[in-house]
């Protein structure tokens, strides 16, 4: 199989892709056949060799988050209600961006066949991020949400999630994608030093806020008066201990997952995909990178 890989840590183009023996399924597990995979920060931060704790040994495959068609049944697996030939979707660990992988059978979430499978990836991990935040924080009916970088994976699905649970939500984002911002329901706000001001001088006061984007989001929601215990984040540790307001951590659950792909499916929820083909790996991960753009970057593997 075919399968994006690297041999040492550094800028998107030690990115390349690789013939690697077919993974076997072990006990409890099963094997995908992968039609689409999401690529997210944390994915450049292996890259980087910033996740100091994971396992990497060279060459090194890449990769969290999938969606594709069941395979090969490990042992174990047969009671599971899945066949082979099944589509699903799911979180894995460092072994997305391939042809074939091997996942946990419960870690495993069917995919609905009205949704696609680019869209299908492209929801894995940012939904379980969003939706557990916002549980973690609380955001419900009469809430004044503001997320920061609403216009990335998460802040698309955090938006969506909020304004479904009835919660008013501002967004931010730089000009070019306010009006991605509004088609989703947010009222949208630039970020950067005018961000405070421009909340202030709308008709609604935040009650919550989620931080997505690092730098000045979490100064900039304590500032607007939003109790330090509603403000969450996911990028920002020292800022969180500094300003003593929230780490949200928003693991991996795949009932969760199930929730907003089942939303998805109904049209309740949305995300823009940006396509690779997998062999433009080191794209994608360039994209990722910028730090700019709206909703996910999802690499297409071709059957
Ligand atoms: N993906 C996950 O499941 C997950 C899980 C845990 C933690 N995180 C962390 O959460 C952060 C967001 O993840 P993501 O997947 O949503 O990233 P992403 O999709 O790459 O987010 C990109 C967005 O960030 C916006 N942005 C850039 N600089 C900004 C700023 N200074 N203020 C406000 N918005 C800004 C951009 O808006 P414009 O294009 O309009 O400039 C763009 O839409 C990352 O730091 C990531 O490591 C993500």
């Amino acid at each position: 199989m075919r399968a994006a890989v690297f041999d040492r840590f550094g800028p998107p183009d030690v990115l390349y892709i690789a013939d690697r023996p077919d993974p076997k399924p072990a006990p409890g597990e099963i094997r995908v056949r992968v039609r689409a995979a999401g690529v997210q920060p944390f994915d450049v931060g292996v890259r980087r060799g910033e996740m100091t704790r994971l396992p990497v040994s060279f060459p090194q495959t890449i990769g969290q988050e999938y969606s594709g068609v069941v395979d090969l049944l490990g042992e174990g697996t047969g009671d599971t209600g899945l066949a082979v030939g099944d589509p699903v979707l799911g979180s894995t660990m460092l072994n997305g961006n391939a042809e074939l992988l091997c996942v946990p059978v419960l870690n495993v979430v069917p995919k609905p066949d009205r949704l696609d499978f680019p869209t299908a990836a492209a929801l894995v991990a940012a939904s379980q991020t969003a939706s557990g935040a916002l549980r973690e924080l609380g955001v419900g009916e009469g809430d004044v949400l503001l997320v920061h970088a609403a216009a990335g994976s998460v802040g698309t699905v955090a938006v969506q999630l909020a304004r479904l649970a009835g919660a008013t939500v501002i967004g931010t984002a730089s000009p070019s994608n306010h009006g991605y911002l509004r088609e989703l329901g947010a009222t949208p706000i630039t970020y950067g030093e005018s961000l405070v001001d421009a909340v202030r001088a709308l008709t609604v006061k935040p009650t919550v806020a989620l931080d997505a984007a690092g730098g000045e989001a979490i100064a900039q929601s304590v500032a607007l008066g939003i109790t330090p215990d509603r403000i969450g984040t996911i990028v920002d540790d020292a800022a969180a201990a500094k300003w003593g307001t929230r780490v949200v951590r928003a693991g991996r659950d795949p009932r969760r997952l199930s929730e907003v792909v089942n939303l998805a499916a109904r049209g309740a929820v949305t995300m823009p995909v940006r396509a690779y083909p997998l062999s433009e790996v080191a794209a994608a991960h360039a994209a990722v990178e910028s730090r700019h753009g709206r909703g996910k970057v999802v690499l297409i593997v071709e059957p």
